[in-house]
């Protein structure tokens, strides 16, 4: 049974087999455009994401224009983070096995997930554990455009448009206890490749562990 409001079948996918048999395939290939990529890289830096960042969903690219301080890459293959020139630490997790993140609270500044939100089947449990990791005021990007790997993305994305894929993670954002108001930005607008879309918001630093 989904969690409320999503209805069942939401996070059902048409290929429910283990993850980390689907992406044991090296892909060492981009899954946005160049013009997607900028916008993904631009958008860090308008964020002045410079800090500690945990990239989720993580593979051989993390979009930065500047690696930050450090970065931890958490993904499901291997031999793609390894090729993670930025990540200063990787982490192989399968999140919808384990959608605990393996850190104290408030170990970051930054948390990133790149066109991956849409295979995330316990969604709410991950941007809890993002809420928790996160430092006052830090930030969780995700970032997504209108391609995917159909098979493992959740029904409920499949089913709907660029703008319910929008609401679909803000509704995580307004789920989830200590983020404030999500914002939803298409970075790209009148980009004539892939649309890059970014929702993001900032914990909340009255309810922060930290304090
Ligand atoms: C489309 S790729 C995006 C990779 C990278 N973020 C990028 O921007 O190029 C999807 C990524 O999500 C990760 N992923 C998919 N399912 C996952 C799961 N259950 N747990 C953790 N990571 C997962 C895979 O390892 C894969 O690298």
């Amino acid at each position: 049974m989904a969690p409320e409001p999503f209805p069942t079948g939401f996070f059902d996918r048409a290929d429910e087999t283990p993850d980390d048999r689907f992406y044991a395939v090296d892909r060492l290939v981009t899954h946005i455009d160049d013009t997607a990529i900028v916008a993904v890289g631009d958008l860090y830096d308008e964020l002045q994401l410079t800090g500690e960042v945990l990239d989720i969903c993580s593979s051989w690219i993390s979009h930065f224009h500047r690696p930050p301080v450090s970065l931890v890459a958490m993904g499901l293959n291997s031999i793609e983070l390894a090729a993670n020139s930025a990540a200063d630490e990787r982490i192989v997790r399968d999140l919808n096995v384990d959608p605990t993140l393996p850190f104290d609270d408030a170990s970051f500044d930054a948390v990133t997930c790149c066109v991956s939100v849409d295979y995330l089947t316990q969604p709410l449990a991950v941007f809890a554990e993002a809420a928790r990791v996160l430092r006052p005021g830090g930030v969780l990007v995700c970032t997504f455009s209108n391609r995917c790997f159909p098979t493992k993305a959740i029904r409920g994305w499949l089913s709907t448009t660029d703008e319910g894929r929008c609401a679909i993670v803000s509704a995580y954002f307004d789920l989830t206890d200590d983020f404030d108001d999500p914002i939803v930005q298409l970075r790209n607008p009148g980009a004539p490749g892939d649309p890059l879309y970014a929702v993001w918001a900032r914990s909340s630093a009255a309810n922060s562990s930290a304090g």
